[in-house]
């Protein structure tokens, strides 16, 4: 979910919903505005996207100060109902949540039990309890936020209408992210500061446990004692023409065209003026630090991670282990001596991850992530940031995200081998460079990959993806970038783990397709995709220069072997891509996803 918030001068309801907008990448299952104006608080709500919002609020009054919502559900399903803002029964109070509040029911039963609930959702309780705080032990507002904020357990960026008080919004955080953007007689709220860019590019940071009280020409920052603190603002680097989609049809598109352009400007960013790479010194003795690296992440960061580990121990021999970070959140493995934890993470907000470097922080384990939002909740609390350098990405599934952490892993694995003293025969910038020309080939080869998009794949319930070593990693990139936006049921498998058992999955004209760029094994692939032929597959086989046959549908060029995925995976992208666009999926905003979840 995102929030925002907006006191000012302005007409509030565009601004906020164009926020809406910029934030819907962190959920799209409703969105809701309230307004103040003249006789009171005014709710907007609706079930799905933010335009269906937008069209309800044509003829809404305008106010000047408000709050939004865009929701991803957890609590309750997608509804009217349990759309947010919520308001308490009198109507007095009207809040807005991102965050899920995991004592919600003991909260309910210990204090709210003589009232009713209008929805479904974990969030109805604070609102419900300020209230009752509020009207019973006659506290103020924000005696009585506090008091309820005090009592919660889980995560929150919420923000809150008093109608007794109209031009305050009261804010609180704990988990969730959360910034406050300044101006000249208006002050912001948003999650991520893309939302509030049109307003301000000068945030403050909001820390856990932090409360906040808002008027359109004061910021008061208060901890949980309700002291006031004190907070320098930061100018937020983002160019808002990145975050708009240009000419392309789609935000996916476009990202997948700019990937060589991200290795290049990553190129740029890891060299210093004398051509050296260039990385922080301690970063570099963390790494060397380490008797062995667990890499935690989640979704396409976590198939980075793969890549990463089969990198980092080939080039700098470095055990590593990459682990989904909710599993190792409740199920951690037995740690080395020095561990160091490297955090993959696009957003550097994702709350399983976070979660993660909470408990390992806790254990004095040193910590880096490796993010493409350098402000990011990740990346401030790691110890250490590594940045991807690939512009914001607003398409939900995740494209040049993935190949800037694979090349930032690279670079990361060669000045650690350098560093102990290993021999590497290869510059890894001018690796990046050549597979940055080898991504640029498939620019021009769309109409030819949207021709295979339409032979295999605009009929079939499903496909598989087979490769072995760096290959299979790419496969399970690969099958999570088609079934996340065509819903086709996808599965990446190790080309030779296919024939103890999901081989019964295969019938006459099952999609499979094959990834053999690896030297070693490579004869092995063919064999495994000769094994599905027999039962009837149709097979794409995907090669590299050097190692293809003339029934190849796609040859990569070549490249060195532990580079591969930069460029392997450019194909499964426009792949995936045209498959969505031809059933008719939305490709930017996949049904039931969020490109940021913070919330476990
Ligand atoms: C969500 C997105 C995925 C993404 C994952 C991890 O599930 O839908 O595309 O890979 O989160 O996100 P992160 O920002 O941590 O890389």
């Amino acid at each position: 979910c995102g929030i925002v918030g907006y006191a000012g001068t302005a007409v509030a309801n565009d601004i906020l919903l164009k926020g809406l907008e910029r934030l819907e990448y962190r959920g799209y299952d409703s969105a809701g505005i309230a307004l103040v104006n003249s006789d009171g608080v005014h709710v907007y709500k609706e079930k799905g996207r933010i335009a269906t919002l937008r069209e309800k609020m044509e003829k809404a009054d305008s106010g000047m100060v408000g709050i939004g919502h865009t929701r991803w559900a957890t609590h309750g399903a997608p509804s009217q109902v349990n759309a947010h803002p919520h308001q308490s029964h009198s109507g007095r109070f009207t809040l807005v949540h991102n965050g899920v509040i995991e004592n919600y029911q003991y909260v309910q039963r210990e204090y709210l039990a003589d009232v009713a609930m209008v929805s479904d959702t974990d969030t109805e309780i604070i609102v419900q309890l300020i209230e009752k705080f509020a009207n019973e032990d006659g506290m103020t507002t924000e005696e009585a936020f506090r008091k309820t904020l005090g009592l919660l357990k889980g995560s929150y960026a919420t923000a809150l209408l008093d109608e007794l008080n109209p031009e305050t919004i009261y804010v609180g955080k704990n988990k969730s992210p959360l910034l406050i953007g300044l101006s000249d007689d208006v002050n912001v709220i948003a999650s991520d500061a893309m939302a509030m860019l049109q307003v301000t590019n000068e945030f403050l940071e909001i820390m856990d446990g932090e409360m906040v009280i808002v008027t359109r020409d004061d910021v008061q920052i208060k901890n949980q004692e309700g002291d006031l603190l004190s907070r320098d603002s930061y100018i937020a680097e983002i160019d808002s023409t990145d975050i708009e989609k240009g000419t392309y049809p789609h935000f996916m598109l476009k990202e997948i065209e700019e990937q060589p352009f991200v290795m290049r400007n990553i190129i740029t960013k890891y060299k210093d003026e004398n051509e050296n790479i260039k990385l922080d010194e301690n970063i570099r003795q963390a790494v060397l630090d380490a008797d062995r690296i667990y890499i935690i992440a989640a979704g396409t960061s976590f198939n980075a991670g793969l890549v990463g580990k089969e990198m980092i121990e080939k080039i700098a021999h470095i055990p590593v282990e990459t682990h989904i970070a909710s599993e190792f959140l409740y199920n951690m493995p037995i740690l080395s001596q020095n561990p160091l934890f490297i955090f993959i993470s696009q957003s550097g907000e994702t709350a399983d991850s976070r979660g993660v470097l909470v408990n390992v922080k806790e254990l004095g384990h040193t910590t880096l992530t490796i993010t493409n939002v350098p402000g990011s909740t990740l990346s401030r609390e790691a110890e250490y940031t590594l940045h991807t350098y690939a512009g914001p990405e607003i398409a939900v599934a995740s494209t040049k995200a993935y190949t800037a952490q694979i090349a930032v892993l690279a670079i990361l694995s060669v000045e650690t081998a350098r560093a102990k003293g290993i021999e590497i025969d290869f510059d890894p910038m001018q690796q990046l460079g050549i597979a940055a020309n080898a991504m640029d080939i498939f620019m021009e080869k769309k109409d030819e990959l949207e021709q295979m998009a339409r032979d295999y794949l605009s009929v079939t319930p499903n496909c598989f993806y087979i490769g072995r070593g760096m290959d299979y990693h790419v496969c399970m990139e690969a099958s999570l970038k088609l079934k996340e936006i065509s819903y086709i049921q996808a599965e990446g498998f190790a080309g030779g783990e296919l024939k103890h058992g999901t081989i019964a999955l295969i019938e006459e004209g099952t999609p499979v397709v094959g990834l053999a760029t690896q030297e070693s094994v490579h004869l092995n692939l063919r064999g495994n995709m000769k094994e599905v032929v027999a039962r009837g597959a149709n097979p794409l086989m995907i090669s590299m220069e050097g190692f293809d046959e003339a029934d190849d549908k796609i040859v990569i060029p070549r490249v060195n072997e532990l580079f591969t995925p930069l460029v392997s995976v450019i194909p499964m992208q426009f792949i995936a891509y045209y498959a969505a666009l031809h059933r008719g999926c939305d490709v930017d905003k996949p049904r039931n996803l969020a490109k940021s979840v913070t919330v476990e």
